[in-house]
C-alpha cells in the first residue's frame, strides 16, 4: 500500500466529445485526489518522447499524430496505489472488450480513439509526470483535508 501519483490524459476524442467533465467526476467520485491539471496541446516530440517504449510498433505513428491531433486534459493523480486504480478506471485498450464502468467500457468501441491514458507503472508515471508537469505545477493537500474521508488513518499511514 503507497501513496502514489501517476498520470492522466484526457485524450483529444475525449475532449471533442465533451466527455471530460464526466470522466474526471469518476476520478473524484473514486476518492482519487487531482494534484495538477491542464488543458494543453501536445507537441510532436514530447509525444514522441512519452511513447517511446511502443517507438516500434506498427501503430506508432498514429499513435502520436492522434495525441497531438487537439487539445487534451493532462492530470496529475495521486491516492493509495494510485497507478493501478487509475489503470482499472480506465479498462482494457480495445474499447469494444472494455469492462462496463470503466471509462472505455462506457464511452468507447475504438482501439485507438480510446479517450484516455494511465501510466501502466511507478516508473512509468514518474517519466511521463516530469514530461508535462514540473514540479511547482502541483497543489498541496492543505493539511490533508482531502484525504480525511478517503482513507481510515493509523498515524499517518492511509488505510
Ligand atoms: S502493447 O502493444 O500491448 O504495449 O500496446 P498497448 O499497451 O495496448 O498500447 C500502447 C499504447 O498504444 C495505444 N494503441 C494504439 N494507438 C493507435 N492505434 C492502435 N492500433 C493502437 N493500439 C494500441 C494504446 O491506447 C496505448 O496508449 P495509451 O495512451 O497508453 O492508452
Amino acid at each position: 500500500m503507497k501513496l502514489e501519483r501517476t498520470l492522466v490524459i484526457l485524450k483529444p476524442d475525449a475532449v471533442a466529445r465533451r466527455l471530460a467533465g464526466r470522466i474526471i467526476s469518476r476520478i473524484e467520485d473514486k476518492g482519487l485526489r487531482i494534484a495538477a491539471m491542464r488543458l494543453a496541446d501536445v507537441d510532436a516530440g514530447t509525444a514522441r518522447r512519452h511513447y517511446e517504449e511502443h517507438e516500434a510498433k506498427p501503430f506508432f505513428g498514429q499513435l502520436t499524430a492522434f495525441i497531438t491531433s487537439g487539445p487534451v486534459v493532462l492530470m496529475a493523480v495521486e491516492g493509495v496505489d494510485a497507478v493501478a486504480v487509475a489503470r482499472k478506471l480506465v479498462g482494457a485498450t480495445l474499447g469494444r472488450a472494455a469492462e462496463p464502468g470503466s471509462v472505455r467500457g462506457d464511452f468507447g468501441m475504438s482501439q485507438a480513439f480510446n479517450l484516455i491514458h494511465a501510466s501502466d507503472s511507478a516508473a512509468s508515471a514518474e517519466r511521463e509526470l516530469s514530461l508535462y508537469f514540473k514540479p511547482c505545477d502541483y497543489v498541496r493537500d492543505a493539511a490533508g483535508a482531502e484525504w480525511r474521508w478517503t482513507y481510515e488513518f493509523t498515524g499517518d499511514k492511509p488505510n
